[in-house]
């Protein structure tokens, strides 16, 4: 199975991901919240996390009622979500870039976040999240906001109009920056990619900082308040 980063393969540096995201601006204070609201009650739903790292999301999920399948390519991830979750929940090693070892039509939600930007090809993902999810399913993407690397950093020499391979260093993971690997993705073929797959677009939204982010950390709050990090895409299995 392919790795990004060794953020989410080394023990350590995953456990140090873990520990960071479990608080941090931008997953805690920013993405999780937004996803939350989104979904809404999931007691009682069939609810798959694709691209589960260290089970942030799926903690919340199991302990909201949903009846949860998380998976991650990583296997050290995988273990921290299966010893988080407890005896009996479903979590598996599995990479999106393959069938998914689901019959059809056995969830009602499929949540993947943050995690597709690790592809290069959604085609498959995507049939795959639709064949997965049962009519009027509903699929909730998170990605990097298609604008962030223009904006950030790279608008010199950066064809936005392409999907493209970036090498980035995060840094709030380890003493040195740690490599990964991710794909640009421009806005009109994320739209393009979930349409194409059989689905119906609900919305696209661009989340605002919470109020606890202001509180952790009120720079990276008033940045984010004014250029988005992360691009939610919320789609219904079209069943016409
Ligand atoms: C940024 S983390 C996801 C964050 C997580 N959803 C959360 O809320 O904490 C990205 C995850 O995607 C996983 N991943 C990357 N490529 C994958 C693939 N092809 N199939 C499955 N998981 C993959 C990585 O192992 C990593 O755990």
């Amino acid at each position: 199975m392919s790795s990004p980063s060794p953020l989410y393969d080394d023990p350590v540096l995953a456990e140090a991901y873990a520990r960071v995201t479990a608080t941090n601006v931008y997953n805690a204070a920013y993405e999780r919240p937004a996803v939350r609201a989104l979904l809404g009650a999931v007691r009682g739903l069939d609810v798959l996390d694709a691209g589960c790292a260290a089970g942030e999301h799926a903690v919340w999920l199991q302990a909201d009622g949903a009846r949860l399948v998380a998976l991650d390519a990583s296997e050290t991830m995988v273990r921290i979500t299966r010893s988080r979750l407890g005896d009996g929940a479903h979590v598996l090693q599995a990479d999106l870039a393959q069938p998914l070892p689901f019959a059809d039509a056995s969830f009602d939600v499929v949540l993947s976040s943050l995690t597709l930007h690790y592809l290069d090809d959604w085609g498959l993902p995507l049939r795959e999240f639709a064949r997965v999810l049962r009519p009027g399913g509903r699929l909730v993407i998170t990605t990097h906001h298609p604008f962030l690397l223009p904006m950030l950093r790279m608008i010199d020499d950066y064809d936005y109009h392409t999907v493209a391979l970036v090498e980035d260093a995060f840094d709030s993971f380890a003493a040195e920056p740690v490599p990964v690997r991710y794909y640009h993705r421009p806005l009109a073929r994320i739209v393009a990619d979930v349409l194409g797959a059989g689905f119906v677009i609900r919305g696209l939204h661009e989340p605002m900082p919470t109020a606890e982010a202001d509180a952790r950390n009120p720079a990276a709050a008033e940045r984010l308040r004014k250029r988005p990090w992360f691009l939610i895409v919320d789609a219904e299995r079209d069943c016409r």
